[in-house]
């Protein structure tokens, strides 16, 4: 893949935040999660791939528009072919209670290198490069603070685990608890929670518990980048998400997946903050229709983490806000 297609990436990302950030705490989950969607499958136009979406809005028979399997980009004889996570509003209640860290975001690889997760949940754990290869969800919370304070050479007391605030979560914040670590709970978002137990500056170390799966593997990708450490399994909460997994040619449904089985090979990451978060600040609107956006960029072989703050001029963008 061109390491340019990284920059290209962002624009997708934030003509995306820009449209549903101006649905920010209105209250309109749908509206913000359209006009997301609405920009983001237009900007992908200008783009020069053989894109599929392999983890996107949904079933082709549920989502009108970058359904599992759609196509996108201009093919052209020499576009490379992509895979494509998205997600172009992870925290849609975030954004409609203009609550923190809901952001906008894509991940590519080459064909074939991204898990096609359903959409069911995910047991997941996710750490920064330092407890790299030290994390195991097979073991309880309590032995993987124990292991991420060693390598992080913290006192457990000083280690923040991350916990989607969750009634399934209670005995797991009970846990936790019981250990001594620092707990943020958040209300949505772990993507945005995920990324950030790589990122130093956010003082999160560990994520735990169950999300969203295609939000695994859009974690995943973005902590290969970082060089981070994820680990999940598939939640199923009943028979016909099973089939449906096993349409998806997922064969043992009770597989603990590593990083490497989630997203490998030359990956690229973007992400643009619609809301302020742990990571990027949101989109502010700025006098006479501009506006400026927080983006970051990464790729998995050069390592290299971009973060881009853009101003646009909406008055040269007819059609967007
Ligand atoms: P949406 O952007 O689709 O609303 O997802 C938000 C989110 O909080 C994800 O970050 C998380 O993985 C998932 O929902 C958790 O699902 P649930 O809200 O059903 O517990």
């Amino acid at each position: 893949m061109d390491r340019n297609l990284a920059l290209e990436l962002v624009r997708i990302t934030e003509a995306a935040a820009l449209a549903c950030a101006r649905y920010m705490g209105r209250g309109d989950e749908k509206a913000a999660d359209k006009a997301a969607v609405d920009a983001m499958r237009k900007a992908f136009d200008s783009l020069r791939i053989d894109g599929t979406v392999v983890i996107g809005e949904g079933e082709r028979d549920e989502a009108p528009m970058l359904f599992i399997g759609e196509k996108v980009g201009q093919r052209t004889a020499d576009s490379p072919a992509i895979d494509i996570a998205l997600d172009p509003l992870e925290g849609t209640t975030i954004c409609a209670t203009g609550g923190v860290g809901s952001i906008s975001v894509i991940a590519v690889a080459e064909r074939g290198n991204f898990l096609h997760a359903p959409d069911t949940y995910m047991d997941k754990i996710a750490c920064g490069p330092e407890s790299k290869g030290k994390i195991d969800i097979d073991q309880s919370p309590t032995e993987n603070i124990r292991r991420v304070a060693k390598a992080l050479e913290k006192e457990v007391q000083d280690v923040t685990v991350v916990i989607l605030d969750r009634p399934r979560h209670t005995d797991l914040i009970a846990e936790v608890r019981r250990t001594g670590a620092r707990i943020q709970l958040i209300g949505d978002g772990d993507v945005s929670a995920s990324i950030a137990t790589a990122w130093p500056e956010s003082g999160i170390d560990l994520l735990i518990g169950v999300g969203g799966a295609p939000e695994g593997v859009i974690s995943a990708a973005a902590l290969q980048c970082l060089g981070g450490d994820f680990q999940g399994r598939l939640k199923f909460r009943n028979e016909e998400e099973k089939a449906r997994a096993k349409k998806m040619g997922i064969e043992n449904l009770d597989k603990k997946y590593t990083i490497d089985e989630l997203a490998k090979g030359s990956v690229m990451f973007c992400a643009t903050g619609v809301t302020d978060g742990p990571l990027l600040k949101g989109v502010k609107t700025l006098p006479g229709r501009h506006a400026k956006t927080h983006s970051i960029v990464m790729r998995s072989i050069s390592g290299t983490t971009r973060t881009i703050e853009a101003h646009h001029d909406l008055n040269k963008k007819p059609g967007m806000m």
